[in-house]
């Protein structure tokens, strides 16, 4: 448990800690590479430009699973820097065989809660773009207070954006997507740009990810969306 800024003890967290297997490799992976890429924990700002060694367009995304999706994008634009946020240590183990596999130096990795990450570590307005793809949807009623989209959420995520910002999400569940289409609907925080409803033919600006690879094998539709901050 942690103390959020007003003093209370949060419990509900967006996700729940599986003790999942570790392959040799990611355990290789994690105490080799992990002094290159990955970024401790901290409640201090984050100061970006000595993180990268370089100033550049700054995109975060948040549960970026294996990161197979996230390496792609990070190699594809080697003019930005990236920040991946993911609690699933095997999928960070998978994340930096591909970072070194892909050889890029663009990738830094927070092995942590993004709404901690976020509201301490990454500095107000330093954010170009924020990708969250394929959130714990979270479907039976009870569980609907985990789901990481929430108004404290947004506004933590519209303090990190830059002027101009963009916020890009993706689901492949149909009462999430009805969810995060109220739940900006009354948000004075960001201004919708574009949505799309697809069967994953038509990707919104952004690599293919592994759940929604899998969702669509489901016959799931899938949701995409662009949101800018206002302000
Ligand atoms: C359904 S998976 C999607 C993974 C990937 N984006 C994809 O599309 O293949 C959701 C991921 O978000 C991560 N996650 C959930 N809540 C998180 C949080 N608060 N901070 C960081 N990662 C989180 C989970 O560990 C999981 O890997």
């Amino acid at each position: 448990m942690t103390n959020d800024e007003r003093g209370f003890k949060r419990t509900v967290r967006s996700f729940v800690r599986r003790a999942g297997r570790i392959t040799e490799s990611q355990q290789r992976a994690l105490d080799e590479l992990w002094p290159l890429w990955g970024v401790e924990v901290s409640d201090a700002p984050l100061d970006v430009v000595e993180l990268f060694g370089r100033e550049a367009p700054l995109t975060v995304e948040i549960g970026f699973g294996n990161g197979d999706s996230l390496v792609q994008l990070a190699a594809e634009h080697p003019d930005h820097n990236y920040l991946g946020i993911e609690v699933h240590v095997p999928g960070i183990g998978h994340c930096l065989i591909a970072a070194r596999q892909a050889s890029i130096d663009n990738l830094r990795i927070i092995s942590h809660d993004a709404v901690d990450v976020l509201s301490q570590q990454v500095a107000a307005g330093s954010v170009s773009r924020l990708n969250l793809y394929f959130p714990d949807p979270w479907p039976k009623k009870r569980h609907h207070k985990r789901r990481i989209l929430n108004p404290d959420f947004l506004a933590a995520v519209h303090a990190c954006l830059a002027p101009g910002g963009t916020f890009h999400i993706a689901t492949d569940w149909r009462n999430y997507a009805e969810h995060i289409d109220e739940l900006f609907s009354v948000s004075p925080l960001f201004r919708l740009d574009e949505r799309r409803e697809h069967d994953g033919d038509q990707p919104l600006d952004r690599t293919v990810t592994k759940f929604e690879k899998r969702g669509v094998k489901r016959g799931h539709r899938i949701w995409d969306w662009r949101y800018q901050k206002i302000g």
